[in-house]
Parts: C-alpha cells; sequence; structure tokens
C-alpha cells in the first residue's frame, strides 16, 4: 500500500514501512526503512490528516548549516554529504558510492536530479518498452492474491534534459519491496552511462546497535558456493561483486545487513538481492556521518554505455526486505517472494520429480544400453526422472570438443535421442537431456563454419575455460540460431527435462559483432551486459516455446544461482559438489535467500568425487531431503544393502517433499558470531527444519560436522509449531554397523576378533548395533519453547540402545506430526 500525500511517500507492507520524501529543492530525502509505521488501521489518520508529514518532520536529518570543508548543496546552506538521499550522484557533494554516474559531452559528470513528478498504481506497474519486462514482470504478476502496488517517481537532471523513472514496487504479504530505474537520454547528444544503480537505501546512523552492521556475504568458488561470511563493519566500505560475466559462485548477490548480534530468531536486518545474471555489485558503506548506505546494481567496473540522443537504460530489479525477527522470518520473506514472484508459476508449487543423472554415474561414458540399465535401477529405487547428462552429441568423448554440433553420436545413442526417450518411458520414467547452449568448442562444426560467433579478440591468444569459448550472445544472429537449433532438438518427442548447463566465465571479453556495429567504442565494457540481455532472450523463447518441460539451471554447478536466471529455471543445480557436509554450507547460504524448492541436491557415492570425504549415506539422504533431490549415485553398481536403503529413503522423501516445495524453512540456534570449529562443546552443527504452512507435520534435521570427546548433551530445539497442537516427536530407529566400532568389539565377546577380519566381516553381516530411539507427545507450546533433551552421546564409556552414535558427520532426521 502506498500513501502519498504532500510530498511524502511512505510504502507499507505488511509487516514494514520505506519512508522518503521530496524538499524544497526537489531533492529524494530517504526517511525511513524498517518495522512497520502504519499499522494499517491507522493508514486514513496518515492519508488524510497531517500526521505523514509530521512523522516526515521527525524523521528527517537535521542540517541547518553545511560544516566547514563540505560543499554547499547548489542553493542551500547544508551539505549532500550528510543528507540521506534516495540516490546520490557525482559533484555536489555527496560522496558515498554513485547511484547515477555519467559523463556528458563536454567531458562533465555533475548530476543533480530532481523531482518531476510520480504516479502510484494500485498494480503491478510495468513500463511498455521495459527491457527486462519479457521476463521477470510477466511472472511477477503470476499471483493474483497479493496486493500490488507500484510507484514511479520522475525525476530530471537540473541543467540537462535527462530523465530518470525510479521505480518502486510493494509487494504487501511478502514484505518486499522492489526498486529499480531507467533513464532516458532526450538530449540532443549521447551521455556515457557509466553506472546506473537498482537501489540504494541511505540509513540513519541510529538504526544500528552501537554503530555497528553484520554485512553477511555469500560465495566461494567452484564446488564451494555460497559459504556465509560476516563482517562487522564501523567505517569504510564493504564490496560484494562479481566480474565473472555470471552473478558467480565467488560472490552471489544477496546480501544481508543487520545488527552484530542477529540471531536466527532475533534481531533486524535487512536482506538485497538482485534479478540479474551478470556482473553485479553491492556495497554497505559508512558516510562521514556514519550513515549506512546499501548500493546494488549492476557492477560499474565492467560497465559503460553509450546512451545515444532519444535512448534508455534499465537498471535490473533489486528486491530488499526488512525483519526485526531475525534471519529466519528475513528468509521467509524472501522464499515466499521468490514462489510467488519469480519462479515460473506453471511449476512454482508443483511437485518436482526425484531424478537420476548420469553424470557422476558415468561421466562421458554413456551409450543407449548403459543408460538404459541404469534407468531402470533408477525406477527400481523409486526416482521418477532420468536425466542423461553430458557425453550424447557429436564427438563428445571428453571437454575438449563438440560443444555447438547438437546431433546426436549414433554410435552411443543408434535409436537416436527419440529411440532413447521410448525406452525410458516405457520403463515409467521421464526423459530429461542435458545441454550447453551458449558455448562453442573450437574442435566444432559450427567453430569452423563461425569462428565469428566465438567471443574473442581478433590477433590474441583467447583464454579459454575448461577448453570452450563462449558464444557471442550480444550478436542477435548468434541467438536467433540458438532459439532454432534447440527449438528444434528440444522437438524431439519425449523430452521431459532440460539440464542448461554454462561452464566457464568470460575472459577477452569482446564481440566482433558490437566491434563492427560500433567502431569508436569501448566494446568491453559493453559486453557483459549485452551477453545477459541476450542471454535472457534466449531463455524466454525456450522456457516459452516448451512451457512443459522443467528446466534446471546449472553453470559448472552454482556459478550462475540467480533470481535472474530462476524466472526462467524454476530450480538450479546448486553446486558440482555432492558432498553432504559441503552441501550443508552451500544449501544452508543459499537457504537465507532462496527457497529451498529453487536448487537441487543429489545422492552421490563414497568416497565423494568432489572431496573424498567418507559421509554415512543415510547423512547424505537426510541432507538431499532439504532440497529438490536427486541421485547422482551409480544404483546399477550398488550391493543389495545400499540399494534397499536407497529405496527406502526414497520413498522417505516422497512423504515429505511437498514441504520442500511450500513449507516454512527454519536454521535453529546457528551461533552467528562465534560459528566455526571454536567451540570445544560441539562439533559444528546444522540444525534445520522445515515446518508445512498448515502445522500439520514438521522435520527436523542436525548434522555434526565433527565429533568432540566427551560431549554427551544435545538438545532437540524446535520452532514455528501450532502451539495448540499436541505433536507427536520420533526418529527413524536405525542400526549400525557393528564394524563401526573396530576392534572395541573385543569388549564384547570371548574370543579375540581381528579388525576386518574375515571373522569380523561375517559377524557385521548378521549382528548390528541398536541406535536410539526418541519419542514423544507433546504440545508446539512446549515444543517452540522448551526443548528436548536427546539421548546422551557415545563418550567412550559404553554403548547400548540408550546412547546416540553420534560420530563425524553424523546426522538425525526427526519427524514432527500432528496427532489426531
Ligand atoms: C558441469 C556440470 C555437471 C555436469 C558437467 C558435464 O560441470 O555442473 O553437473 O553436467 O558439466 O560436463
Amino acid at each position: 500500500m502506498i500513501i502519498a500525500k504532500d510530498q511524502v511517500f511512505m510504502l507499507n507492507t505488511n509487516s514494514t514501512s520505506y519512508m522518503f520524501k521530496i524538499d524544497e529543492h526537489g531533492l529524494l530525502l530517504h526517511l525511513y526503512y524498517g518495522a512497520s509505521l502504519c499499522d494499517f488501521s491507522l493508514s486514513e489518520q496518515l492519508s488524510q490528516g497531517d500526521q505523514l508529514e509530521e512523522l516526515a518532520k521527525a524523521l528527517e536529518r537535521k542540517s541547518e548549516f553545511a560544516p566547514g570543508n563540505s560543499i554547499n548543496y547548489t542553493d542551500g546552506q547544508f551539505s549532500l554529504e550528510n543528507t540521506n538521499l534516495e540516490i546520490s550522484g557525482i559533484g555536489k557533494g555527496s560522496l558515498v558510492t554513485p547511484y547515477i554516474n555519467l559523463v556528458f559531452p563536454d567531458g562533465s559528470n555533475s548530476t543533480d536530479f530532481i523531482f518531476k513528478d510520480y504516479k502510484t498504481y494500485d498494480r503491478l506497474f510495468i513500463p511498455k518498452d521495459s527491457s527486462f519486462g519479457k521476463m521477470a514482470h510477466s511472472h511477477n504478476s503470476g499471483n493474483q492474491k497479493e496486493d500490488v502496488s507500484s510507484l514511479v517517481i520522475r525525476l530530471k537532471d537540473r541543467h540537462k534534459p535527462i530523465f530518470i523513472d525510479l521505480y518502486y514496487i510493494v509487494y504487501k504479504d511478502s514484505d518486499c519491496i522492489v526498486r529499480y530505474s531507467k533513464i532516458y537520454n532526450k538530449s540532443e547528444k549521447p551521455v556515457i552511462l557509466k553506472s546506473l544503480m537498482s537501489t540504494q537505501l541511505s540509513l540513519s546512523a541510529d538504526t544500528f546497535k552501537h554503530g555497528k552492521v553484520k554485512v553477511s556475504t555469500f560465495g566461494g568458488a567452484w564446488i564451494r558456493e555460497m559459504y556465509k561470511n560476516d563482517t562487522i563493519l564501523s567505517s569504510g566500505k564493504l564490496i560484494s561483486a562479481s566480474n565473472t560475466g555470471t552473478s558467480s559462485n565467488r560472490s552471489n548477490p544477496l546480501i544481508l545487513v543487520s545488527d552484530y548480534d542477529t540471531c536466527q530468531d532475533s534481531g533486524k536486518c535487512y536482506g538485497f538481492n538482485l534479478m540479474y545474471s551478470g556482473n553485479h555489485y553491492e556495497s554497505v558503506e559508512f558516510s562521514t556521518y556514519k550513515d549506512i548506505v546499501v548500493s546494488s546494481g549492476i557492477n560499474p567496473d565492467s560497465f559503460e554505455f553509450n546512451l545515444e540522443a532519444g535512448a534508455s537504460f534499465e537498471s535490473p530489479e533489486a528486491i530488499m526486505t526488512f525483519s526485526n525477527q531475525g534471519y529466519n522470518s528475513l528468509s521467509h520473506n524472501f522464499h515466499n517472494f521468490v514462489r510467488e514472484h519469480v519462479i515460473n508459476p506453471t511449476f512454482a508449487h508443483k511437485t518436482r520429480p526425484i531424478l537420476v543423472n548420469s553424470w557422476e554415474a558415468c561421466y562421458f561414458n554413456i551409450n543407449h544400453m548403459r543408460l538404459l540399465n541404469l534407468a531402470r535401477n533408477a525406477k527400481a529405487v523409486g526416482a521418477e526422472l532420468f536425466v542423461m547428462d553430458d557425453g550424447w552429441f557429436s564427438n563428445r568423448d571428453d571437454d575438449t570438443s563438440s560443444l555447438g554440433d547438437w546431433e546426436v553420436n549414433k554410435k552411443k545413442l543408434p535409436f537416436g535421442l527419440e529411440g532413447l526417450a521410448k525406452g525410458i518411458h516405457d520403463l515409467g520414467l521421464d526423459f530429461g537431456i542435458w545441454i550447453e547452449p551458449e558455448m562453442i568448442s573450437q574442435k566444432s562444426k559450427l567453430y569452423q563454419a563461425h569462428p565469428d560467433w566465438a567471443m574473442a579478440i581478433k590477433g590474441r591468444d583467447h583464454s579459454s575455460g575448461r577448453n570452450q569459448m563462449m558464444l557471442d550472445l550480444c550478436n542477435p544472429e548468434v541467438v536467433d540460431y540458438l532459439i532454432e537449433t534447440f527449438s528444434q532438438l528440444l522437438s524431439t518427442p519425449g523430452i521431459n527435462y532440460v539440464k542448461w548447463d554454462m561452464n566457464r566465465i568470460m575472459s577477452d571479453i569482446y564481440s566482433p559483432y558490437l566491434a563492427k556495429k560500433y567502431p569508436d567504442q569501448r566494446i568491453s565494457s559493453m559486453v557483459p551486459h549485452l551477453y545477459v540481455m541476450g542471454l535472457y532472450r534466449l531463455a524466454s523463447s525456450l522456457t516459452q516455446a516448451f512451457p512443459k518441460i522443467l528446466f534446471e539451471g546449472c553453470a559448472a554447478g552454482g556459478n550462475r544461482f540467480d533470481l535472474g536466471m530462476l524466472t526462467f529455471f524454476p530450480q538450479i543445480w546448486a553446486s558440482d559438489n555432492t558432498d553432504a557436509i559441503a552441501r550443508c554450507h552451500i544449501q544452508e547460504g543459499l537457504s537465507y535467500g532462496y527457497p529451498l524448492s529453487s536448487y537441487t541436491a543429489h545422492v552421490s557415492s563414497c568416497p565423494n568425487h568432489q572431496t573424498l570425504r567418507n559421509v554415512p549415506l543415510k547423512t547424505r539422504f537426510n541432507v538431499a531431503d532439504f532440497a529438490n533431490m536427486g541421485l547422482e549415485i551409480n544404483v546399477s553398481d550398488s550391493n543389495s544393502e545400499e540399494f534397499k536403503t536407497i529405496r527406502t529413503e526414497v520413498e522417505y522423501y516422497k512423504k515429505f517433499r511437498d514441504l520442500v516445495l511450500d513449507g516454512d524453512f527454519y536454521r535453529i540456534d546457528q551461533n552467528e558470531l562465534v560459528s566455526g570449529n571454536d567451540s570445544d562443546q560441539s562439533g559444528y552443527l546444522h540444525r534445520w527444519q522445515l515446518v508445512s504452512k498448515d502445522k500439520l507435520r514438521s522435520m527436523a534435521l542436525i548434522v555434526q560436522e565433527e565429533v568432540r570427546p566427551n560431549t554427551p548433551n544435545l538438545s532437540l530445539k524446535l520452532t514455528g509449531l501450532e502451539p495448540s497442537y499436541l505433536y507427536h516427536v520420533e526418529n527413524m530407529d536405525e542400526k549400525y554397523n557393528i564394524k563401526n566400532f573396530g576392534d572395541l568389539i573385543n569388549t564384547q565377546v570371548p574370543v579375540h576378533i581381528k579388525k576386518d577380519s574375515l571373522i569380523h566381516n561375517a559377524i557385521s553381516r548378521f549382528v548390528t548395533m541398536p541406535g536410539e530411539v526418541e519419542s514423544f507427545n507433546l504440545y508446539g507450546h512446549f515444543l517452540n519453547t522448551a526443548s528436548i533433551r536427546l539421548k546422551e552421546a557415545y563418550i567412550a564409556t559404553g554403548y547400548n540402545d540408550q546412547v546416540r552414535y553420534f560420530q563425524d558427520y553424523s546426522s538425525r532426521l526427526y519427524e514432527i506430526t500432528k496427532k489426531g
């Protein structure tokens, strides 16, 4: 709901308010963003009386005189250095990251954007000529249930006919506000656009406790995506940005800004995410007067655009949310927003199939018979979709060739894609394939025919990544060609799913096409953005042409996990790392901004292919339970015991995967400040809980990374349950292999048994060790408030069925169900 009165604007969601005003100079002054200032019963008074103005007067920065050595704003006595602005510029006294940075034909870069007019809409308003309109916005309107309103503020430079429209879209139920902007050059000469952010928030110094903020960023590297990094800032500036050409695994566009002591279930926190798949930039900085300024948008370091006379440029959408009840509540806002307004509504609430993917089972070594055999076993363990990964086309026997030549390899698949699809369907499974449309191998027919379609600089050696080059998606002819090629490929009968991969980052950033078109311009600064726009056209055409196909995004795992890609692909392969312990960090990191149904997790074999770590199968499943589950393990090679366990676990997942799709996810009691292995009390624990929206069912997981000696005590902490419901809490009854206890067996048997001897192995086939069982019937009120003390852990002095076997990488899954 938007209230606009006497030059004061108040944007209200259910639990938050955002306020700014226009001052007598026409400047947009930020007043407030945080917990709601408008309980909805007050909205009448606010929009009719003088309360809104009075509130604005109370909230605005009081500055009469500019401090010495600062700059007076144009005709005023005050300084922009000490003003909270909705958008900052260059040259007029503001010293924070510029929201807008442009260079005029005379080489100057001072701008002074002031208010012109505004419009409000009690619906989602999308400008007709929106560059991103065809992607996100078309889905944004998907959920008709939510109250969405829009505000457009038009600004004009004080001296030049350059206009900026600032967009604010208010999502009432999800408690999210979206911002972006569009600049119009209505002058007769071109200007150079060096930066146009999507959002900027200038929060007054007293917003956070003790003048400190905790900035959480999410990133890492390939197979180490989305590790959460917390930095406490009390001065200076922190930047989280990507320059890989993708949103990147090095640094995700999601950031959180909170009080230094905010935890999962208490405290103030702001979240920002950018709906963009290319180079992004987020900064959090302290102004001279200790205000906290957050900016988010396209990374200006790799961006420059010639804005011709009459041209316009639109920045991507930035999503902001706030909670004063900790990170879980902030994540719920993001999750609801992404489910209702980002993910294609056809899939948003549709059960995702459990898949078996051929990659780690076969790598490039695939053929019709081997795949069918794997699929048969996939069916037998309860999977629903079989995915043929890389290696099925042209001469693709390793990663050195063939990208671009998307014809089936008849030696491997003599019956073609159609024949394989039929074989898989006959087994009762859906069928999916792997593609990497944006790439070209030098060893390919496509490269021979169109060397100028590759992103490379003439006369320079090309630095390749994974032996491949990127196609020049800035060239519309290339995008058209790809649309046609893949439209034909995906028309093959029987394709239900597509894994869309992208395995390298940009190098030798150039576009032979743009170089020809704009001979005097800095092509390398246009390519990263225009590549993304080409990609969006490609992804949007193909996903619209094949609305029934489930697309899964992938970029060497999570190198392009962002809201932009999620508008096309309802789910994304979170990481090439299938190690369950690494996955705890990766999935937990993702969960701060993205719903569980947007990422996939596969159970693979051990030692794990990425870390060589051995993690119990049970833990591998437990972790994959909290995402869209798949299997990468070669089920054709599984022994009967493993096969049986896999079948049981897959069945078990089916029972509650609706919680993954639509439930509320909680991270429980993560010690935010002293996280890591710095306590001698317990090895690092991951505690997760999912609660169904109707609160009838819940699942809770505890994973231990490293056992600490003599730490017997652990509690099951739960949250989010309905206080008045009586719940039954229990864990799955488990048996442990006696060999897990090594030669301790000799403390229990009369004859000496040599470890790993034939007799030891034989005994282990018949004798198992009992696991502890927890079983309680308790009201939600108790469970939400107190916690259950679990049976003691093994501490080296005895073991029976009242002791929890809880070693390195052990985990427990607890089921919580309403009784009656
Ligand atoms: C990337 C993906 C993997 C697999 C391979 C195939 O690394 O992330 O899952 O598809 O490519 O080449």
